[in-house]
């Protein structure tokens, strides 16, 4: 079901070109927040992975050197983009490719970011791979130059700065490679970071819930990966929906983090290519209740009692989730619960030969996983934290939904053609390539309605530029129709401000979106399926905004 002039397979290229400057970062060690290092014994087989040799690792958390090191925006920063050893599993060490950086002393890869909404950050990218890459900030409202999109790829070799000023909410963004045609291997192979913002309504919440950030207030970035038997990351270019046999959280591979009896907030951001979520903590056969308080765009007007939620490619959520009622001993596991894949759209089987082919040792999409585990452990009594949260029914000023009667209805429909291929309307990227699609007035506001065939999938639709609301959903299937919990079939996730939103196989989305900017002249913008195989195989638009 793809493009076969992009049948090309990555293993060989890694194998040829694209291995380049190791430079001083050739080989590092693992260095998470625990300091923890690796046994050395051979690379066990996929296969053999017995089920205890997950969850030995303990979590990488935000650190000062290394893979999530915590890197504060307030100064300019060089990242380059270059290949990276990493001892990530036991056995040899694993090729990455990733935003590499000093800071003063400290050498940083994918680095989370900090900034404050109203700051003027700048990142220069160095590109130190053998093939185009960018940086782009996802969830970011920001100009066409600096979105980093594969509009303005950067060389091989190249440098370019992105300089902006962030007027988004707090909340976590992230940051990734996104050249035309090669953002699903970029993105496998690891070009992937978390932008943290702050602002004062955040700083307020924080203060309130009393969680310190980097103790009870953990960012979890969720990946799957496919590694061979050389703990090598595997990708097969012009392969669809690319899953993995194993998961990343943290740059860490199926971890464990100790926790009190205490509340913990948790920002998950799925960073996987392909593979959907479904993600609840779960002790024994009980599911542990959460507390959604924020989606793509930051906090919620007020906290909503979830058990479960659907976390496609690229979104995240912040919830707060108590383990107050276990015992020291017990453990939980933050899973996938498994669902109804909705995997419609070759009802014939032409098209697919075997998905699972290409991912040995892979869980199937739709089926449970798990993600890691939480191991509670002791903690003094004087120094528990109270057992309440705070009043959580104001969390954030979000305005009810517009009155969007007089706005202008696009229509965008979500299908695959007989080939295989997927399109929006008409457009398939591949066909259309930069020439916007359309053109939206800047100031203007519109109606969305994407439509999903129901010969489809479900589609991660993600757009550049502007954070959206969800007005409704209509014809949903019953996994979603049971979330509803506001008028318009509305589920919590969609009460907040998002810049991705998953359509389900049959499903009507409209989505209000005010192309209001702090820019003149013409920026184009995308709109696509964050599946990155989709994306990739051109299910993908480009829009422009003008005066
Ligand atoms: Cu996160 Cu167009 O991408
Ligand atoms: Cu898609």
């Amino acid at each position: 079901m793809t493009d076969p002039q992009r049948r090309r397979f990555l293993v060989g290229l890694t194998v040829g070109g694209a291995a380049t400057v190791a430079g001083p970062l050739a080989l590092w060690r693992l260095t998470g927040g625990h300091g923890h290092s690796l046994g050395s014994g051979p690379a066990p087989k996929l296969a053999e992975l017995a089920p205890d040799a997950r969850f030995v690792q303990p979590l990488r958390l935000p650190g000062a050197d290394g893979l999530l090191a915590e890197v504060d925006l307030k100064q300019p920063l060089r990242l380059l983009a270059q290949t990276l050893w990493v001892g990530l599993f036991p056995g040899p060490a694993t090729s990455l490719w990733a935003y590499t950086g000093r800071v003063g002393a400290r050498e940083v890869g994918n680095p989370l970011l900090h900034a404050r909404r109203g700051d003027t950050v700048e990142v220069e990218l160095d590109n130190r791979l053998a093939e185009a890459t960018t940086i782009h900030w996802h969830g970011l409202s920001i100009d066409e130059a600096n979105d980093g999109s594969g509009l303005h790829p950067v060389a091989p070799g190249a440098r370019r700065s992105y300089r902006y000023r962030v007027d988004n909410r707090a909340g976590l963004y992230w940051y990734h490679a996104h050249p035309h045609g090669r953002t699903g291997v970029q993105l496998q192979r690891g070009l992937a970071g978390l932008l943290l913002v702050e602002d004062e309504e955040e700083r307020a919440l924080r203060q309130r819930l009393g969680m310190r950030w980097g103790e009870r207030d953990l960012p979890l970035m969720i990946a799957d990966k496919q590694v061979g038997a050389d703990n090598a990351i595997v990708y097969k270019d012009g392969a669809d929906d690319w899953i993995g046999n194993r998961v990343l959280v943290n740059w860490t591979p199926e971890p464990y983090l100790d926790v009190i009896p205490a509340w913990y907030r948790f920002r998950l951001a799925n960073v996987a290519n392909a593979r959907m979520l479904r993600v609840a903590f779960v002790q024994g056969d009980q599911v542990l209740p959460m507390q959604l308080i924020g989606t793509d765009g930051g906090l919620l007007a007020q906290a909503w009692p979830v058990d479960d939620v659907f976390l496609g490619p690229a979104q995240r959520i912040d919830v707060l989730v108590d383990f107050g009622g276990l015992t020291p001993g017990q453990r939980v596991r933050l899973r996938s619960l498994d669902y109804v894949a909705m995997e419609n759209e070759d009802e014939s089987g032409a098209f697919l030969p075997d998905p699972m082919a290409d991912h040995p040792g892979a869980t199937p999409m739709g089926a449970a996983l798990d993600l890691m585990e939480l191991r509670l452990i002791e903690c003094a009594t004087e120094r528990r934290p109270p057992a309440r949260l705070p009043d959580l029914s104001a969390l954030s000023k979000i305005d009810p939904l517009p009155d969007t009667a007089d706005w202008p209805v696009r229509a965008l429909r979500l299908r695959m053609d007989e080939a295989g291929r997927w399109f929006i309307n008409d457009w398939n990227f591949h066909d259309n390539g930069h020439e916007p699609s359309f053109s939206v007035r800047r100031g203007s506001r519109e109606v969305w309605e994407i439509r999903n065939s129901m010969t489809s999938m479900p589609h991660p639709i993600h757009l550049h530029g502007f954070q959206f609301r969800v007005l409704s959903r209509s014809i949903s299937p019953p996994d979603i129709r049971g979330r509803q919990v506001a008028p318009g079939g509305l589920t919590a996730q969609d009460l907040g401000w998002n810049d991705t939103v998953v359509v389900w196989p049959g499903e009507i989305v409209r989505l209000a979106i005010d192309f209001a900017q702090p820019l003149s002249g013409t920026h184009r913008y995308m709109l696509h399926c964050h599946n990155l195989e989709h994306e990739d195989m051109g299910m993908m638009l480009t829009f422009a905004v003008t005066d």
